[in-house]
């Protein structure tokens, strides 16, 4: 299954991109991931996405198209795989068509952007990559994570002022998306509930109907 996961920051891409992976057995490719993981690192691509993720704005089309490039052509996707938060804008889909990469389904999670902003704040992320919500989904010790036993941390772009120029940006750039792929007739909508394992039931349900 070619997989493209679709919605707003928070909206449970990461969460459910986690669990169709585990049943689907493919791996998710997560743009936000790579970018951060290049800021950790220090390089020219990290130094260069900082300043638009702290702003809450996308990074430059080129740079994360070029990203997406290498990893559609290497044998991790081979089998299958979950683009998490690519394409965001109209041009990034296109660079995809050009690609000539076969999509099966875009699933888009719809939460409302009051349950986005709440969500954000109770989010605690681990270097190792983990993620929890204090209320949704805490890990057993408050502040520690389950994996690896490092201290838990709030993401840098989950300041209130920045989710809400995220979720501007969202609206502006990439919700436009789901048109593009309604006309192709590969748009599924999944309404995001309050219980994450309600989420995937229905995700997988959605998922389930395509046919390959
Ligand atoms: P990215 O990391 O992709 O961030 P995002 O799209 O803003 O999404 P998030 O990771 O914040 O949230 P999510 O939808 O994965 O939700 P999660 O599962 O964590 O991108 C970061 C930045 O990188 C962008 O702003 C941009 O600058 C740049 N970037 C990335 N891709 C780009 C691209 N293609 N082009 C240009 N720039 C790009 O869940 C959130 C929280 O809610 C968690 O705490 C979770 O436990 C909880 N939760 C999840 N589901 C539920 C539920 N059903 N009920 C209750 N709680 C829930």
């Amino acid at each position: 299954m070619n997989l493209i996961l679709m919605g707003a920051p928070g909206a449970g891409k990461g969460t459910q991109s986690e669990k169709i992976s585990e049943k689907w057995g493919i791996p998710a490719i997560s743009t936000g991931e790579i970018l951060r993981a290049a800021i950790k690192e220090g390089t020219a691509l990290g130094r260069e996405a900082k300043t638009y993720i702290d702003d809450g704005k996308l990074v430059p089309d080129e740079t994360v198209i070029g990203i997406v490039k290498e990893y559609l052509a290497s044998s991790v996707c081979q089998n299958g795989f979950i683009l998490d938060g690519f394409p965001r804008s109209i041009p990034q889909a296109e660079a995809l068509d050009t690609l000539g990469v076969k999509i099966d389904a875009v699933l888009s999670i719809e939460v409302a952007d009051e349950t986005i902003v709440e969500r954000m704040s109770g989010r605690r992320v681990c270097a190792c990559g983990a993620s929890y919500h204090l209320l949704f989904n805490p890990s057993k010790v408050e502040g520690i994570c389950d994996k690896c036993g490092a201290k838990t941390t709030v993401r840098a772009d989950d300041a209130p002022e920045t989710v809400t120029k995220r979720l501007a940006t969202y609206h502006e750039q990439t919700e436009p998306l789901k048109a593009y792929y309604a006309k192709k007739g590969l748009l599924l909508e999944v309404k995001g509930q309050d219980e994450i394992t309600e989420t995937t039931r229905l995700v997988f349900d959605a998922l389930g109907s395509i046919s390959l």
